[in-house]
């Protein structure tokens, strides 16, 4: 396992593009490369979705969306801290649609935080962060995600094109089952597209800097309407200390 400092050739196309560009799509063979993670990994961690609880928080009166929530603290050293429980709150100006509320989710399954992919996923993402703007501690917000689509459209932005008022932004595809739709885009500040693609294999991740870009992600619907249909994602906020 590579767990020394030093960035590999991908992770440093990493920072480059983030650098450059301000947002990258990377493909699960690349993060996979990062992470030294194998398809048995993907398999296990994915198995932690089945384990989501309903979000009774949809403004809109969805109820399409089944999540948890948790936070760390990655110090210089590398070394992650799992916080104290807490709810989750955005402002209004954030997020105009579910934020201005203490929303209070269940937490993180020990099953979840003690999967040794997960650790390797912070600290290395931390590190490839760390290289784009010197930052060496960070608060990781962790949004585990499944987004359900049937009778009702899936919406995994509902907000629409958004920022999170973070540092850095990433979503980690963890599966797509029977699914149609879900295409992440980024922009910068006046329109213009920086980055389209579909996240659509476990492990391709979509990364961005939240500080100069705006993302989005189209609706999800069922390929076989008779069958169930779900896209699993794991939104993770870098927030510099
Ligand atoms: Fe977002």
């Amino acid at each position: 396992m590579n767990d020394n400092a030093t960035p590999t050739a991908d992770a440093r196309a990493a920072v480059d593009a983030l650098a450059t560009t301000g947002a990258c799509v990377l493909p699960s063979g690349t993060f996979s490369r990062i992470l030294d993670a194998t398809a048995e990994d993907w398999t296990r961690f994915g198995r932690n979705w089945e384990d989501l609880l309903l979000d009774e928080y949809m403004a809109d009166g969805g109820r399409y969306r089944y999540r948890r929530y948790g936070q760390y603290d990655l110090d210089p050293q590398g070394s992650l801290t799992l916080l104290p429980h807490e709810p989750y709150r955005q402002e209004s100006r954030i997020n105009r649609l579910n934020g201005g509320v203490d929303r209070v989710f269940e937490p993180l399954t020990d099953h979840f935080t003690h999967d040794p992919l997960l650790t390797r996923i912070l600290v290395r993402l931390g590190r490839i962060f760390s290289a784009v703007d010197g930052t060496d501690r960070w608060n990781i917000k962790l949004h585990p995600y499944r987004i359900v689509a049937g009778r009702e459209v899936g919406q995994p932005a509902p907000e629409g094109r958004h920022q999170d008022g973070v540092t850095f932004i990433t979503t980690l595809l963890i599966n797509r089952v029977n699914v149609t739709g879900g295409e992440s885009s980024a922009f910068t500040p006046e329109g213009d597209e920086l980055v389209r693609g579909t996240l659509s294999a476990p492990g391709d991740l979509f990364l961005g800097d939240d500080r100069t870009i705006f993302h989005d992600v189209t609706p999800i619907h069922p390929v076989d309407p008779q069958e169930a249909a779900h896209r699993d994602v794991l939104v993770i906020a870098y927030t510099a200390r």
